[in-house]
């Protein structure tokens, strides 16, 4: 087992290096005013401090099965576990699963591919495109593998998203062999646009749906969840249990404490939203500006622009830059085999306008050189 290479990269870099290369939200956005006043109002509670229930505790799974509500997916407490991120969602599903065949993404989450290979899962790959997985060959590994993980929007690494039709037939393909999506969704707030409806609501009794605050919130609170029938519920509770007995008590009243004000949250999140879109369209305008020869596809959410150059190898070029301070993720740490040298993943979320158009220039210069 290898570690992740994001990681590595993140922890080899100094406060001078402009990257481009970890999934990190903005911190000038976590609304700290309104956290810090959601601490001081639960902090001299005594039950705050206490051991807490192992499914997570109860207002805050109320206040997540009534976003799913709203969204038309009917959702009580009892169909949500919340776990310490979805990092750990992925975890206790990988132990679930242990050793099955698995259908995910190619390219796809990295941290998905190192929990699933430490599980001694059997990691099957179909292409993405830019609209969702290629259906045919999807549903040739599925019939047989009858799991599968994916990112229906906004996807890690590439940002790309599915269609109407993409989620509707791969449900169908899910129903059709009797079998089970893993659907991860930590970025489906963060849309430009338009929300997407996620594939588990056209499956309910065939999913579990994956979400998490890190990154409309803020990732340190380590808090995401798993959404599914509460018999399976019950069965990863086993598992969740052995961890860690329940997820930090003090994140999660924090939290429930915080999102008490609905309308602060969606606020909050509409800022996020026209932040992000802001910045993902300087960020492709630089790069049309001073890196015309880099092929991508335009984000409609999330955050990232993946894409590649034709004529260079992304790891070389990644070297060049790291003595000019300037990082990126090359994309084929994303792959688990057929590993294309040319893509990149560049995150857009985190760099100021300022150093974007410094980083993108440096990777100009690097080129043609
Ligand atoms: C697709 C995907 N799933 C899960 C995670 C883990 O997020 P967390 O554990 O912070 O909720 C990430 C983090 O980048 C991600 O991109």
């Amino acid at each position: 087992m290898k570690r992740s290479f994001i990681r590595e990269i993140l922890e080899s870099i100094d406060e001078e290096t402009i990257s481009f290369a970890g999934g990190l939200p903005n911190s000038l956005l976590f609304p700290v005013d309104d956290l810090k006043s959601s601490a001081n109002n639960i902090l001299k509670k005594r039950d705050v401090w206490q051991y807490s229930l192992s499914n997570g505790i109860k207002s805050l799974r109320k206040k997540i099965a009534k976003e799913y509500c709203k969204d038309g997916f009917e959702t009580t407490s009892d169909n949500i576990l919340i776990t310490t991120g979805s990092q750990q969602a992925l975890y206790i599903l990988a132990r679930y699963f242990e050793e099955k065949s698995i259908v995910i993404e190619a390219p796809s989450y990295l941290g998905a591919i190192n929990t699933f290979k430490l599980n001694n899962l059997n990691i099957k790959t179909a292409p993405l495109q830019k609209d969702g997985i290629e259906i045919k060959a999807f549903e040739k590994v599925f019939e047989k593998a009858k799991l599968t993980y994916l990112i229906p929007d906004f996807q890690n690494p590439t940002s790309s998203t599915y269609s109407k039709s993409k989620r509707e037939k791969v449900a169908k393909i899910i129903k059709k062999h009797k079998g089970i999506i893993i659907e991860d969704s930590p970025y489906s707030e963060l849309f430009f646009e338009e929300k997407n409806k996620s594939i588990s609501s056209l499956i309910p009794n065939n999913s579990f749906h994956l979400g998490s605050f890190s990154k409309t919130l803020c990732p340190s609170l380590r808090i995401g969840w798993i959404r599914a029938s509460k018999e399976l519920i019950n069965k990863l509770l086993v598992i969740k249990e052995s961890i860690d007995l329940h997820s930090c008590g003090l994140s999660q009243h924090l939290l429930n404490e915080y999102l008490k004000d609905d309308k602060k949250y969606q606020t909050h999140l509409n800022i996020l939203r026209k932040f992000y879109k802001e910045k993902s369209e300087y960020f492709c305008k630089q790069l049309d500006t001073y890196l015309p020869e880099f092929v991508y596809n335009k984000p409609k959410g999330g955050m990232f622009v993946y894409g590649e150059f034709k004529e260079f190898d992304s790891f070389e070029l990644l070297n060049r830059c790291m003595k000019r301070k300037v990082v990126f993720v090359p994309g084929c740490e994303f792959y688990v085999k057929n590993k294309n040298p040319h893509e990149i993943r560049f995150n857009f979320t985190n760099s100021s306008l300022e150093d974007i158009t410094k980083g993108i220039k440096i990777i100009a210069q690097e080129i043609r050189t």
